[in-house]
């Protein structure tokens, strides 16, 4: 069974593959319209669960329209709308949704309940989200990168702002791929430890540097994401600002990262908080890109999953 649960837990080799298939994929429906099967329907005659404890725009329409291009049915649940949110446990849930579907993709709160819903399902899971870790999302931005400025092996990659799970993901794969990482931010939202740990093991360098100027020097990419995400405490909203306020991704600081830095994000953006309009809509800005290899690159998982 192939769950794609994080990018840490997935060979660098069948990572490398995905990637090389999201890309060809990609190619191949180029200006065609959005509701044009793919012409290699890889899921025809399967059925995908996307399940939401969260909200979402893009997770949600990508992952739907994804498998809709490459044959399959979709079923979009949320999971205060099903029994999960009700009481039924995630395990029940597991066997239940393996005898209706062929694959489930989830975004939830804890990681532990991705991990339950994974070993008593009997379909591959894929992680749409944790608290913990954003895998699709790092597969899509990879893909973005490299289209634009080739592989992204040794190059240099900084976050800015709150290590979140997003950037966990982002640390998960220099690890798998052999690129540099700087965190840049507050203390209090350094990303985890044993992360960066077990990346340095597979031999990347990954730092922190509190001055967000000395970090970006030298940066191929620089990326932010909110300072308060779904799982936060909003009350703790303003003393984030507060902390985070140094980080924001502005004209000064993709200045001192230089002109071919490219900008990411992984969307949604809080335009004027961790990074400006004039960034966001700038000329070293790739986050529409971002948003639409998700299609791609989830394409590419799902097919993975699926054996295809
Ligand atoms: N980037 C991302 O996952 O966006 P959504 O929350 O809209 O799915
Ligand atoms: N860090 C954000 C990402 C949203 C796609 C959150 O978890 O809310």
């Amino acid at each position: 069974m192939r769950h794609f649960l994080d990018i840490n837990q997935t060979p660098a080799a069948d990572l490398r593959a995905m990637l090389d298939e999201a890309r060809r994929i990609k190619t191949a429906r180029a200006g065609q319209p959005r509701g044009a099967r793919d012409a290699e329907l890889a899921l025809d005659g399967h059925v995908v669960a996307l399940v939401f404890e969260k909200p979402s725009t893009r997770t949600r329409v990508s992952f739907d329209v994804g498998a809709r291009q490459m044959g399959a049915e979709t079923l979009v649940l949320t999971g205060s709308e099903m029994q999960l949110g009700h009481g039924e446990s995630i395990a029940d849930t597991a066997r239940v949704l393996s005898r209706f579907v062929d694959l489930i993709m989830i975004r939830t709160f804890s990681e532990a309940t991705l991990r339950e819903l994974a070993e008593n399902a009997s379909v591959p899971v894929i992680n749409g989200l944790t608290d913990r870790s954003h895998p699709c999302q790092i597969m899509a931005d990879i893909q973005t990168f490299e289209e634009h400025r080739g592989p992204i092996t040794g190059k240099k990659v900084v976050w800015s702002g709150d290590g979140n799970n997003v950037c966990a993901s982002f640390i998960h794969a220099a690890g798998k791929l052999g690129f540099d990482m700087v965190f840049t931010g507050p203390e209090a939202f350094d990303p985890d430890a044993a992360f960066i740990a077990e990346a340095r093991g597979h031999g990347a360098r990954v730092e922190i540097e509190r001055d967000p100027i000395a970090a970006v020097a030298g940066a191929d990419l620089v990326v932010t994401d909110t300072w308060l995400s779904m799982h936060d405490d909003a009350s703790a909203r303003e003393a984030r600002h507060a902390l985070l306020a140094p980080y924001q991704v502005n004209e000064a600081l993709m200045q001192a990262a230089g002109p071919d830095a490219l900008f990411m994000h992984c969307l949604p953006a809080h335009r004027g908080e961790e990074v400006t309009d004039s960034v966001m809509d700038g000329p070293q800005s790739v986050v529409f890109d971002e948003a639409e290899n998700r299609l791609h690159a989830q394409k590419a998982i799902m097919r993975w999953c699926l054996g295809r």
